[in-house]
């Protein structure tokens, strides 16, 4: 016999049980999104790689390392989206999404690629969701989303979570600050490393997100992006917080976060969990004002943020109780008869009762049906035996209560909708 074959590292399946986790989450995703005004937008899982090298920068670690990129047989140069942002700025673009709506506020769920070293809460397919609002250049925009990103998370019962945030400012400031950082950094240059001397020449901001330890301690020191803003930065990232205290939303500051895609602009923020170990960001986005117009469209300002879904379950101590998908009904025929008539009232209490209704297509004995019924949480067994067959009747026994009696086969309709 051959070996079974085996799913490429950093990916997963999610079975059953767990995919009932992911739909229940899913379903308060589109809800409580909806709430905010938002409408979900849905882009290709593929795309030019020069969308993602023109929007998420060309210095930055997911497009020099971590992008599953591929010329086709056309000759084309394709990329697996590493990240939603991008698309959706694309596609913005392309169907003038702005001459319809002054604002347009999207959000999505989405699957993503990247080459990541896989550890926990690290994998290289995994899942988002996210909103890009397009067209709002004013603090309340920001503050909304972040509302909403913090306020979904306690919603779905997430307490220990840290929102922190910062101002990178606007692209003046960080002109400035780049070279205030350059001057820092130049002396310690041949303690750096490849990667970094390289950065420090083409996007010294880069180096702020390095892992490396020797590099940590070198930045420690290293001239702060907030001493740098413009009155209007400063304005702009005050309002936020104000907006921020009305709402009752804890934030910390964090001089040190500037998040590692090329983008942004002032605000820029993330939600962190303890429970998470080292892969702690929940979720993290924040402004990008120059985006769509570097990706051929007008001006626009814009806000976004995504999450990962992968991160918020492993964070998230779900009561698998709470996910109502116990069957309604378990069926237990007994004989060619009696499956047939397991078929047609199982058709008619799915379409007429919207009841879940499992069938025996094992042909199993009773006992080994009833089993099944109890494991599965079954409100309800509808036992379908001989005598009953010759009287039009079946059994049905309450699963919780132990209670049994028959019924008419003509009115069980009847008698689940009373009694359901
Ligand atoms: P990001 O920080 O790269 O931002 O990813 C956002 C979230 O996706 C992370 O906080 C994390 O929860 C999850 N995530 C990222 N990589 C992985 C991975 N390899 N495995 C599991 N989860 C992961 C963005 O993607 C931006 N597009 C966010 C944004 C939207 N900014 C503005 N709009």
């Amino acid at each position: 016999m051959s070996s079974i074959l085996r799913n490429i590292k950093g990916t997963k399946d999610i079975l059953p049980e767990e995919s009932i986790v992911w739909q229940y989450l899913e379903s308060k995703i589109h809800m409580f999104f909806k709430q905010y005004g938002y409408s979900e937008i849905r882009t290709p899982a593929f795309e030019n790689t020069n969308l993602f090298k023109r929007s998420i920068g060309d210095d930055t670690d997911i497009v020099t390392k971590e992008m599953y990129s591929w010329i086709d047989q056309g000759g084309n140069n394709l990329t697996l989206k590493p990240e939603v942002t991008a698309s959706v700025v694309r596609s913005y673009n392309q169907n003038s999404l702005g001459k319809k709506h002054p604002i347009n506020k999207l959000y999505y769920i989405d699957t993503l690629f990247r080459r990541e070293r896989p550890q926990k809460g690290r994998y290289r397919q995994f899942h988002q969701f996210g909103i890009e609002s397009i067209g709002s250049k004013f603090p309340e925009q920001d503050a909304e989303v972040l509302a909403l990103a913090y306020n979904f998370y306690h919603y779905i019962g997430l307490r220990d979570i840290t929102l922190k945030i910062n101002s990178i400012g606007g692209h003046n400031t960080r002109k400035i600050y780049k070279n205030k950082l350059y001057d820092y950094l130049l002396p310690f240059k041949n303690d750096l490393t490849d990667t970094s001397q390289n950065r420090l020449m083409k996007n010294p901001l880069r180096i702020l997100d390095t892992k490396v330890d020797f590099e940590i301690k070198i930045i420690q020191n290293a001239p702060r992006i907030i001493d740098c803003l413009s009155e209007e930065d400063k304005i702009h990232f005050k309002s936020v917080l104000n907006f921020l205290d009305e709402m009752d939303i804890p934030y910390e500051i964090d001089n040190k976060l500037v998040r590692g895609l090329d983008y942004y602009s002032r605000t820029v923020f993330e939600i962190q969990s303890k429970s998470l170990g080292a892969q702690d960001a929940l979720c993290g986005g924040g402004r990008y004002d120059n985006l769509v117009e570097n990706l051929g469209g007008k001006p626009q300002p814009s806000f976004g943020f995504a999450a990962g879904i992968e991160r918020l379950i492993l964070a998230l101590d779900i009561d698998q109780s709470i996910i109502e998908n116990n069957p309604d009904v378990y069926i237990v025929s007994l004989g060619e008869k009696s499956i047939q008539l397991s078929m047609k009232i199982a058709n008619s209490l799915r379409l007429n009762n919207d009841f879940i209704v499992i069938t025996d297509t094992l042909r199993r004995s009773l006992k080994a049906q009833m089993k099944e019924a109890n494991k599965l949480c079954a409100k309800y067994a509808i036992i379908i035996g001989d005598d009953e067959i010759k009287n039009n009747e079946v059994a049905i026994k309450n699963m919780n209560t132990g209670d049994q009696k028959t019924e008419k086969i003509d009115q069980l309709e009847s008698y689940f909708k009373v009694s359901k």
